[in-house]
């Protein structure tokens, strides 16, 4: 498989296996976000790996917005919290000159190499943005010094794959 070919294999599961995901196959895909870039070599990622019952049960009963129904989380056998953990110089002042907030894209890169290593590897995923940080901070009990930027919901998939559209090329990128 290409590159190409991994990154179209990708796309958001809605629907899980009830089948635990394999602490290595874990360990590989949180491997994969790690050798991410990111501004200054910050690293400013940190990602809980939520795997209990009783927690996740939790987090998609009370940490999703309303208005879109996503009750699939529930069967994730895993949910990744990616949290911030900003530094002063990094994502407040630098950030503040140049009106960049690299956490958040450092964060997006990590995240998707997440996702790819776990698409390699056989396993659905799903970016959910769509949630109360403040709440996933107490349902994990999570320091204030983490920001929860984003959930990831990781398992084996269930039922096939949708593609989605995209818009084409001469849309999205000029040249000049
Ligand atoms: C930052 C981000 C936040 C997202 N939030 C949600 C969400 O809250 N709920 C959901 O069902 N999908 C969410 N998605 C998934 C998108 O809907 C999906 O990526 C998009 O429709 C393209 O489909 P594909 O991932 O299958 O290619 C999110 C994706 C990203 C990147």
């Amino acid at each position: 498989m290409n590159f190409l070919e991994l990154a179209k294999l990708r796309t958001s599961c809605r629907s899980y296996q009830d089948r635990p995901v394999p602490s290595e196959t874990l360990a590989y895909c949180l491997e994969a976000a790690q050798v991410a870039p990111s501004a200054c070599n910050q690293q400013p990622w940190r990602f809980v790996v939520v795997e209990t019952p009783e927690l996740r049960a939790e987090l998609s009963k009370n940490a999703l917005l309303p208005g879109i129904p996503m009750p699939w989380v529930a069967t994730a056998p895993v949910i990744v919290v990616l949290c911030a953990k900003k530094s002063l110089a990094v994502h407040h002042i630098a950030a503040m000159v140049s009106g960049v907030h690299y956490h958040l894209i450092d964060l997006g890169i990590a995240g998707e190499h997440l996702v790819l290593a776990a698409a390699e590897q056989g396993l659905g995923s799903c970016w959910i943005g769509w949630f109360r940080a403040k709440q996933v901070r107490k349902i994990l009990n999570l320091p204030r010094s983490l920001e929860p930027v984003s959930l990831i919901t990781l398992g084996y998939p269930a039922g096939e794959a949708k593609t989605t559209e995209r818009k084409p090329l001469s849309e999205i990128a000029e040249f000049q």
